[in-house]
C-alpha cells in the first residue's frame, strides 16, 4: 500500500493546495494531509481552524486523512510508516526552497522521497499569503479558496474574532 504525506502550513488552504490534494489522492492508496503546528510562525488561522477547513474538503474521500504534526517532517514520516512526501511546485520560483527542503529531508532520512506535483497553471501565482492579504483588506477571494470555505475564510480574515 502506498501511503504519502502532504505536509504544509495551509494558512489557509488555497485552490492550489486543493488541486494538489486531488491529484495526490489518485496516485496513492492513502494520503495524510499534515498541518504543521508551529506557533512561532504566528499563523493567521489556528491549527484547529486549518484542520477543520481541510477535513471539510476531504470528507468525500475515504483515503484522505487530515492531521497535525510538529517537529521534523522526517520524524513524522517515520511515525506514519511512510517515506513518500508530496509537495506542490507552482513555478520556477518555488524550486529553490523546495529543492533545499527535499535535499535536507533526504540528508536527515536517506530513504525519504519527495514527489513534486504541479497544480493547474491558473493557480501558479496563488498562495496563502495572497489570500490573507486580499481577504484582510476586504477583497474578493472567489476562486482563490474552495467555494465551500470562501465565506468563512473571508469573514474570518476581515474580522479576526469571527471564528466560532
Ligand atoms: O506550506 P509550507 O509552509 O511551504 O510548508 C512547509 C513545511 C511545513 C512542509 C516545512 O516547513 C516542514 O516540513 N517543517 C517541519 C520542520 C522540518 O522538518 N524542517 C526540516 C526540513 S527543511
Amino acid at each position: 500500500m502506498l501511503k504519502a504525506i502532504y505536509p504544509g502550513t495551509f494558512d489557509p488552504v488555497t485552490m492550489g493546495h486543493w488541486d494538489i490534494i486531488q491529484r495526490a489522492e489518485k496516485l496513492v492508496d492513502h494520503l495524510v494531509v499534515a498541518v504543521l503546528h508551529n506557533p512561532s510562525k504566528h499563523p493567521a488561522f489556528s491549527v484547529a481552524e486549518r484542520v477543520d477547513f481541510l477535513r471539510e474538503l476531504v470528507s468525500p474521500y475515504d483515503n484522505v486523512e487530515v492531521t497535525t504534526f510538529h517537529g521534523l517532517l522526517v520524524d513524522f514520516a517515520r511515525l506514519q510508516g511512510t517515506s513518500s512526501i508530496i509537495r506542490g511546485v507552482r513555478a520556477f520560483s518555488d524550486f529553490e526552497y523546495e529543492f533545499q527542503m527535499a535535499i535536507m529531508n533526504r540528508k536527515l532520512a536517506p530513504d525519504l522521497e519527495t514527489i513534486f506535483l504541479m497544480p493547474k497553471e491558473e493557480y501558479s501565482v496563488l498562495s496563502s499569503k495572497i489570500v490573507r492579504d486580499v481577504g484582510m483588506m476586504g477583497g474578493d477571494i472567489t476562486g482563490f479558496v474552495p467555494d465551500v470555505l470562501k465565506d468563512r475564510i473571508a469573514r474570518r480574515l476581515k474580522n479576526p474574532e469571527s471564528y466560532a
